[in-house]
């Protein structure tokens, strides 16, 4: 697929990945929807890029962890054809479960959960009615094993995971395709307002991930494991470890970032 010409919907598009996919997209010649919840900046990164690349920007202004809010952007953008949908935005609670608010958690099963498949379900099927398009899910690496400290957005990155692999297989033929992002840390507003510090050789640029993302979805992958090769390697040798060893080594490793020490002690 070329992107010149095309029509993207990009959520969470004003910070991070989002930000630097609608960069790339808009770069490369993709028509965009952006989606976020603050207008203000919306705005701003649409003039941005119309000015800059001079293609056609709209914005959607939701919060889409309310699924009310959902359904008047999905009303909002009413029969616009999408070719690509990049259900991007995700957040998640760091710190001791226990420890954390329960909101932080359940906001992040509405977000990353809830609105990505609301989102999917909604205009997968206007492509499986005109017979094409490309849906990318943004999960993690930290689908792929139980993530101690960041338990549940770990959980839900594993739904984002398995939802992807099996909806691509039921939309083969349709002319739809389903790709699952899996990146490892990105240096983003993900840990923004938490006290933690991760070594800056540990992290992707969004940047370079937002490229390699682009570069995947077009030659055709139906897995893109963005980023540094340390990531796909994490990925394969976690694969030989049994559900429990994987805990406990993640539990070790985010110990090591001080994890266990955030959010409020009960
Ligand atoms: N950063 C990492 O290390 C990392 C690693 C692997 C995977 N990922 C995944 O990559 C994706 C992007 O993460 P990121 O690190 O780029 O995030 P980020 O820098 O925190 O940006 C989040 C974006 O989503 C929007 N957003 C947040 N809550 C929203 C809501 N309730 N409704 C609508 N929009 C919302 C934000 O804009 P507003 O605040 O204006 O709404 C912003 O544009 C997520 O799915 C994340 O799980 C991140």
């Amino acid at each position: 697929m070329t992107y010149r010409g095309t029509t993207a919907l990009v959520t969470g598009a004003t910070k991070g990945l989002g930000r630097a996919l609608a960069e790339e997209l808009a770069a490369r010649g993709a028509d965009l929807v952006l989606v976020a919840r603050s207008r203000a900046a919306l705005d701003e990164l649409a003039d941005e890029l119309r000015a800059r690349t001079g293609v056609t920007t709209r914005v959607i202004a939701a919060d889409l962890t309310d699924r009310t809010s959902r359904r008047a952007a999905l009303a909002e953008l009413g029969e616009q054809p999408i070719d690509l949908l990049l259900n991007n935005a995700g957040a998640g609670s760091v710190g001791p479960f226990l420890g954390t608010p329960l909101a932080e958690h359940v906001d992040s099963i509405a977000l990353n959960v809830e609105a990505l498949t609301e989102l999917t379900h909604h205009i997968a099927g206007a492509m499986r009615r005109a017979g094409r398009g490309t849906v990318v899910n943004v999960g993690s690496t930290a689908g792929y094993l139980p993530v101690p400290y960041q338990a549940s957005y770990g959980a839900t990155k594993a739904y984002v995971r398995s939802f992807t692999e099996a909806l691509r297989v039921e939309l083969r033929g349709t002319g739809v395709r389903v790709v699952a992002v899996n990146p490892g840390a990105i240096r983003t507003a993900f840990f923004d307002g938490k006290d933690v510090t991760i070594d800056p050789r540990a992290y992707d640029t969004p940047e370079r991930v937002a490229r390699d993302v682009l570069d995947h979805v077009r030659s055709g992958r139906a897995v893109s494991i963005p980023g540094m090769k340390a990531n796909a390697a994490m990925i394969v040798v976690s694969s030989l470890l049994p559900m429990r060893v994987k805990a406990r080594v993640m539990a070790v490793l985010n110990r090591g970032l001080g994890f266990d020490r955030l959010g409020a002690a009960e």
